[in-house]
């Protein structure tokens, strides 16, 4: 039986291990072990997970199966956005369910908790990058109803990569078609 539920200081550890093997699972064979650790390093030290944790601005959930930790993800309000930054946006930062628990609708419980997040604080659209090879995750995202609006640069180690940015808007039927987003720091998202 499937459960979501929010992470706390103490799960820090956890966190840590299902981020780093996660991360091995789904790109381990797409760069450099120089870049993967590298990456790896900054973005899981417990450090630096900790802070997130603490910071009323983002927020990790759990994904279990039968009790055992089976995946995760981060949201961010805007203010701890690494993107967009709209006030009306939500931004899915991290999402990931362990290899031996795919296709058991898990990624699907765990986005619905997403939208959840998203309507209890207002916002109107979700938003993410994923990487422009991960084809795997693109389908499932649409297959969640995110389409593309843009791509931005992201850094792996030496590096530079391309995200697409999805999104999913809330309000069924608005009909809106965002203007096209080209990176990081360019102005008037138009969203
Ligand atoms: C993408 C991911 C979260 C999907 O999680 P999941 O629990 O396996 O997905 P679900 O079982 O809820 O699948 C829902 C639907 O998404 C689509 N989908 C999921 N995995 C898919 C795949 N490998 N290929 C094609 N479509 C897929 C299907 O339409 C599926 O419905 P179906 O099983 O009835 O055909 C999971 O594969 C994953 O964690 N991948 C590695 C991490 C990753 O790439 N994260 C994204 C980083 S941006």
């Amino acid at each position: 039986m499937w459960d979501i539920r929010r992470c706390k200081g103490k799960d820090v550890f956890l966190l840590q291990e299902m981020s780093v093997q996660t991360y091995y699972e789904t790109f381990g064979g797409s760069s450099t072990i120089e870049d993967m650790q590298q990456y790896l390093d900054g973005a899981y030290n417990t450090r630096k997970l900790m802070d997130e944790l603490k910071n009323p601005n983002t927020l990790f959930f759990f994904a279990l199966w039968d009790g055992e930790l089976a995946g995760y993800m981060k949201l961010n309000l805007p203010e701890a956005q690494s993107d967009i930054k709209d006030p009306e946006s939500l931004e899915i930062e991290r999402f990931y369910i362990a290899k031996r628990f795919h296709r058991r609708k898990l990624g699907s419980k765990l986005m619905s908790r997403a939208m959840e997040v998203a309507r209890e604080q207002k916002k109107r659209y979700i938003w993410l990058g994923v990487w422009e090879h991960n084809v795997r995750a693109q389908h499932f995202y649409r297959h969640m109803g995110f389409r593309i609006f843009g791509k931005h640069p992201f850094q792996m180690g030496s590096k530079t990569e391309t995200d697409f940015l999805m999104r999913k808007d809330l309000s069924a039927g608005t009909g809106e078609t965002p203007d096209f987003h080209y990176g990081s720091n360019s102005n008037g998202y138009g969203l």
